[in-house]
């Protein structure tokens, strides 16, 4: 892993160093994986108040969309269509539900099979019998879910973040990284890493007086 840094000058003479993180693969143990994967990091998410979200119905979040932006605000609100039903959970809203969450990524990300997704293993070889013995042994690398190596913080199709108990992320998760790869070291710097439709506010945070970029931090973390 290597990290692509450049500097950012912010109102006041402020200055923040962003980092994003690049992959690739050295030293494979169990053959060569195919050139055209990609790879790319996803951050285990704080799931602090999942449940509320599974709790608001269709009707607010489809009442809440603007795909043509008719508001005339500069942002274009999708909801996510999965299978007939509202995506709501995870980095690109891919399940409607938790449940699907956890059963796929039981699955998927952990090995573990369950009732409605069996582990993937038909495709290790005999060579593999370590890896599919060890805790992860099901990474995206066998299960054709390898992510897609994606930029900025509003490449298409990232859900909005929920940002209620944004602040409480170190005390629960121990750490405070943000954003769906890890990128961002604490809050300005996610702000920083908007762009797309979120350019324009990312741009005011840079050009508000120190003191306001800083209350800003204090209101979200109280969140
Ligand atoms: C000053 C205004 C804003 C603040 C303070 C803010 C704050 C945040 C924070 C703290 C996160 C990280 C959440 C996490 O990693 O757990 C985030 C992510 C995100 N925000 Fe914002 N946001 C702002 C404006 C916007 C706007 C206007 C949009 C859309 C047009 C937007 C779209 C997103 C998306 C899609 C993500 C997830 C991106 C990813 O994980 O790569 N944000 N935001």
């Amino acid at each position: 892993m290597r990290y692509v840094k450049r500097t950012v000058m912010l109102s006041e003479g402020e200055v923040v160093r962003l980092h994003r993180p690049t992959f690739g693969v050295e030293g494979e143990t169990y053959g060569l994986i195919a050139r055209t994967t990609q790879l790319d990091a996803r951050l285990a998410p704080s799931v602090f108040g999942l449940g509320l979200l599974e709790a608001i119905s269709d009707q607010d979040i489809l009442a809440g969309a603007d795909p043509k932006d008719r508001d005339g605000d500069g942002i274009s609100g999708r909801a996510a269509i999965v299978d007939g039903a509202i995506g709501r959970i995870g980095w690109k809203a891919g399940q409607s539900r938790i449940a699907d969450q956890n059963v796929k990524a039981l699955s998927l990300d952990i090995g573990i099979g369950n009732r409605r997704h069996a582990a993937l293993w038909g495709g290790c070889t005999a060579a593999q019998t370590k890896c599919r013995d060890g805790p992860h042994g099901g990474s995206s690398r066998h299960d054709g879910l390898a992510g897609v190596a994606e930029d900025t913080a509003t490449a298409r199709g990232w859900r909005t973040a929920l940002l209620w108990g944004i602040g409480l992320t170190q005390a629960v998760s121990g750490h405070a990284f943000y954003l769906h790869d890890d990128r961002a070291r604490g809050l300005t710097e996610v702000v920083l890493w908007h762009g797309g439709e979120a350019q324009p506010a990312r741009n005011r945070f840079a050009a508000l007086a120190k003191r306001h970029r800083d209350a800003l931090l204090v209101f979200l973390t109280s969140l």
